[in-house]
C-alpha cells in the first residue's frame, strides 16, 4: 500500500538519523539470553511490524525501547539521543515514546477523558482546559468522544483499547510502540483498533507494532522484522517477507499462522 506521508518520506533520509536505533543490544533474564545482538533502525514515519513465535523476545525488545527493561550492553538511541539511565532525562525521553499494551490498563476510577488528560496535566503541566480540549480531540480521533464522561468498565474492550491509544497520543510522542494491542480483544473488536492504527500510520506516525494480524502487517507496514530465539532473523518489506521468506524458521512460522 502506498501511503502519503506528511514528511514525504518513509525512510531514513540521507543525513537524517533514525528515530529509533538499537545497536548490538544484549539482554539476559538470569541465564536466559533473551535479546541477542539486536540491530535495528526505524526511520521517521516508518511503520515497522515485529513478528515471531511466542517467547522470541518481541515484548522485551519493545520494553527496552522506553526502558521498562534495562539492557546488558549495546546502545539504544531515540531521535539520536542515547537512552538515559534514570532521572528526569529518562522521564523526558520516555514521554516521547507512547506505548500500548495487550492489557489496556485504564484507571478504573477515572473517566475516559480523565484517563487521557491525566499525564499531560501531571507530567507536561498542561492547564486543565487545554488538556480537556486535547483529550476531546484525541477521543474524537479514535472514535470514542461520546464516551468521554463514562468509566472504563462501561466501554467495550475495543473502545477501551482505543482510549489507551488516545492516552498515549496525549503525550505527543515521537514514536508509538504497540505490543499485541488486539490480542486480548474479542474478534469483532479487532478491526476497529487496527483501523485507528492504520489511520495513525497514514498520518505519518512512526510506529513499532508487535502483532499477529498479518492483514494489518501487509497493509500498513513499511518493513517487517522476524524474531526468533532473541535474534532478528529477517528484515524486509511485507512483500519480501511474506512472499519470499529467507529462513526456514520464518517459512515454518508463516506456514503455521497463514494456514488458518
Ligand atoms: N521479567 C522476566 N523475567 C524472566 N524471564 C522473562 C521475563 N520477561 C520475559 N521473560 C522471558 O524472556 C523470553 C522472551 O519473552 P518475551 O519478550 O515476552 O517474548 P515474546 O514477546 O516474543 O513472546 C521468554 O522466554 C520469556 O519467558
Ligand atoms: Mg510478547
Amino acid at each position: 500500500m502506498i501511503r502519503t506521508r506528511p514528511n514525504g518520506s518513509n525512510n531514513v533520509a540521507g543525513n537524517e538519523h533514525p528515530l529509533v536505533e538499537l545497536s548490538h543490544v544484549e539482554k539476559h533474564f538470569g541465564k536466559l539470553h533473551v535479546l541477542k545482538d539486536i540491530n535495528l533502525k526505524v526511520g521517521k514515519g516508518e511503520v515497522l511490524v515485529v513478528v515471531g513465535p511466542s517467547g522470541s523476545g518481541k515484548s522485551t525488545m519493545c520494553r527496552t525501547i522506553n526502558r521498562l527493561e534495562t539492557i546488558d550492553s549495546g546502545t539504544i538511541r531515540i531521535d539520536g539521543q542515547l537512552l538515559p539511565q534514570e532521572g528526569k532525562d529518562l522521564a523526558n525521553l520516555r514521554a516521547e515514546v507512547g506505548m500500548v499494551f495487550q492489557q489496556f490498563n485504564l484507571f478504573a476510577n477515572k473517566t475516559i477523558l480523565e484517563n487521557v488528560t491525566l499525564a499531560p496535566v501531571k507530567v507536561r503541566h498542561m492547564d486543565k482546559k487545554e488538556a480537556n480540549d486535547l483529550g476531546m480531540d484525541l477521543l474524537a480521533r479514535v472514535g470514542v468522544e461520546l464516551q468521554a464522561n463514562k468509566m472504563p468498565s462501561q466501554l467495550s474492550g475495543g473502545q477501551q483499547q482505543r482510549v489507551a491509544i488516545a492516552r498515549a497520543l496525549a503525550m505527543k510522542p515521537k514514536i508509538m510502540l504497540f505490543d499485541e494491542p488486539t490480542s486480548a480483544l474479542d474478534p469483532e473488536m479487532v478491526n476497529e483498533v487496527l483501523e485507528v492504527m492504520i489511520n495513525l500510520a497514514s498520518e505519518g506516525m512512526t510506529m513499532i507494532c508487535v502483532t499477529h494480524e498479518m492483514g494489518f502487517a501487509r497493509k500498513a507496514a513499511d518493513n517487517i522484522v522476524f524474531m526468533a530465539d532473541g535474534r532478528i532473523l529477517e528484515k524486509g518489506t511485507p512483500d519480501e517477507f511474506f512472499d519470499h521468506p529467507k529462513t526456514d524458521r520464518a517459512r515454518d512460522f508463516l506456514s503455521k499462522i497463514l494456514t488458518h
